[in-house]
């Protein structure tokens, strides 16, 4: 038996099948498109992602030669924040989802109230911001028209949703209704809404109702692995099986938990197209005042909510797309030996703020920049400035969560496609003074999203056994430098980015 977790991501869509060591036994992955309506809009079709979603676990599982029914369990982690409205009667979305990485809010939630944006941050433990998805549904609510017309559609979305027949859900809930029927969503997922109140663990009435949201579109919420199920896949249905859907975990969170940060102290860094930086904060909120989010880490059903501080920095693998799209490189991979290629960046700074800053900045007006530009500038110093950058921002968390939790960082565990850069993990162990750590299986999303699906189908004994799975690839330890009076420097190059878009 193995077990499966589908991968739902900004820009594509992962199936991995895991034995019990956590080798991975099986893969597909496809891409989807993306679709930019307007400048800052961004959208996904929740069709589509279904679509590939079936296309890859079909193909993974065929091509290696596992039958459906030999899965125990599937697990869904997903892209967060990411909002889909669809219609019940049709099991059809009513709009293309908007994506977290959207601003098309961002007037809306400047326009919060002092007090309200203060409720916020101690109800959901978020930084108001048009990211999560209150006011993205909001949009949707007032904005969406039927893609389709419907038996009911000449009632407006929202009057629809205010009876049930329309129904909001993240990445997982649409992908696990569609899976299962059920209309569900789980506690970290829940907590990226900035509907819901992290504490009480419930949907919360004063923010539903700022942003005239139907309590009868929401999810059920339930634990991240969850010994009563979700539901099951359809055995009529494109698996031809019935298999139980346990555990879901938005992907972040997803990674914290495959890299078996289970403990409090533990911490992870994503580098993916932007970077998540999560430190385990065990049974307690910690609540920030240095720009973190606090959020819901995990939870396994019958057990307290484990949650965790995180640091949402927008652009980092980004930076390194961009570094390709304007022919810097031919590759990712060529930023390493052009960074090797030089001594140092040659006072140059870039501050990859193309979406703006997260954390622990939140400036969306803050644009991309590059400072310190000579005649003697190469692309090799533009090219280890970006990946000096991806260290900085990284820094610039480690300190606010040094300032927030009293946690001194033993050890950062990382993951994502930019730590298979040898060059950019030693930079972040040094500007970090931090030792890195590199697991073997780089899948960490797809396993936690695994482990959480298959220790509630009792297809792994307990957290001591997903400890025992971790590996490491590599390790890296902190080089001496002159890296603070850098770090002072990359500070001064942050201040030029801020607050220079006008719209
Ligand atoms: O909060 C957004 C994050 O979940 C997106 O992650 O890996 O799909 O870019 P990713």
């Amino acid at each position: 038996m193995y077990v499966g977790a589908i991968d739902q991501g900004t820009t594509g869509t992962r199936f991995l099948v895991f034995d019990r060591d956590a080798s991975v036994v099986a893969g597909a992955y496809e891409t989807h498109e993306q679709h930019y309506p307007e400048p800052a809009w961004v959208e996904h079709d929740p069709g589509e992602l279904w679509a590939n979603t079936q296309s890859v676990v079909e193909s993974a599982l065929a091509d290696a030669g596992i039958a459906p029914a030999d899965l125990a369990a599937i697990g869904v982690t997903n892209q967060r924040e990411t909002t889909v409205l669809w219609d019940a009667e049709t099991g059809d979305p009513v709009h293309d989802a908007i994506v977290w990485q959207d601003r098309r809010t961002t007037e809306r939630i400047e326009g919060l109230s002092d007090d309200l944006s203060a409720y916020v941050q101690e109800t959901t433990g978020l930084e108001p911001d048009a990211y999560f998805s209150a006011s993205k549904l909001e949009w949707l609510l007032e904005n969406a028209d039927p893609i389709e017309p419907t038996r009911s559609a000449t009632r407006s979305v929202r009057e629809r949703a205010e009876s049930g027949e329309v129904l909001f859900g993240t990445i997982d809930s649409w992908l696990i209704y569609k899976l299962t029927g059920e209309h569900v969503t789980d506690v970290t997922n829940a907590s990226r809404t900035m509907l819901y109140d992290i504490h009480d663990c419930a949907w919360d009435d004063r923010l539903l109702a700022e942003f005239d949201v139907p309590r009868a579109c929401l999810p059920d919420v339930r634990p991240s692995s969850d010994d009563e199920y979700y539901g099951y896949t359809d055995p009529g249905g494109f698996l031809g099986a019935q298999v139980p859907v346990a555990g879901a975990l938005g992907d972040q969170q997803a990674a914290l938990f495959g890299q078996a940060c289970f403990d409090p102290g533990d911490a992870k860094n994503t580098y993916g197209t932007g970077s998540f930086f999560l430190l385990n904060t065990g049974e307690t909120p910690v609540e920030s005042t240095h720009g973190l989010l606090t959020t819901i880490g995990f939870q396994r059903r019958g057990e307290p909510v484990q949650y965790a501080l995180e640091g949402s920095i927008f652009a980092t693998g980004a930076a390194i797309e961009w570094l390709n799209d304007v022919s810097l490189v031919e590759d990712a991979g060529e930023t390493e030996s052009l960074a090797r290629a030089v001594d140092g960046t040659d006072g140059v700074y870039v501050v990859p703020a193309f979406t703006g800053l997260g954390a622990p900045h939140w400036d969306p007006r803050a644009r991309g920049t590059i400072v310190g530009l000579t005649r003697g500038t190469r692309r090799e110093h533009v090219v280890r400035a970006t990946l000096e950058a991806i260290a900085y921002q990284t820094r610039d968390v480690a300190e606010a969560m040094l300032a927030d939790s009293d946690v001194s960082l033993s050890t950062l565990r990382v993951d994502g496609g930019a730590v298979k850069n040898d060059f950019l993990c030693q930079l972040i162990a040094d500007v970090l003074d931090t030792d890195i750590d590199r697991p073997v299986v780089d899948e960490t999303t797809a396993l936690g999203a695994a482990y959480a699906a298959g220790l509630a189908a009792d297809y792994w004994r307990d957290l001591d056994a997903l400890r025992e799975n971790r590996r490491t690839d590599r390790a890296f330890t902190p080089r001496d430098g002159d890296w603070d009076a850098k770090y002072d420097r990359w500070q001064d190059a942050v201040e030029r980015s801020r607050d220079w878009a006008t719209e």
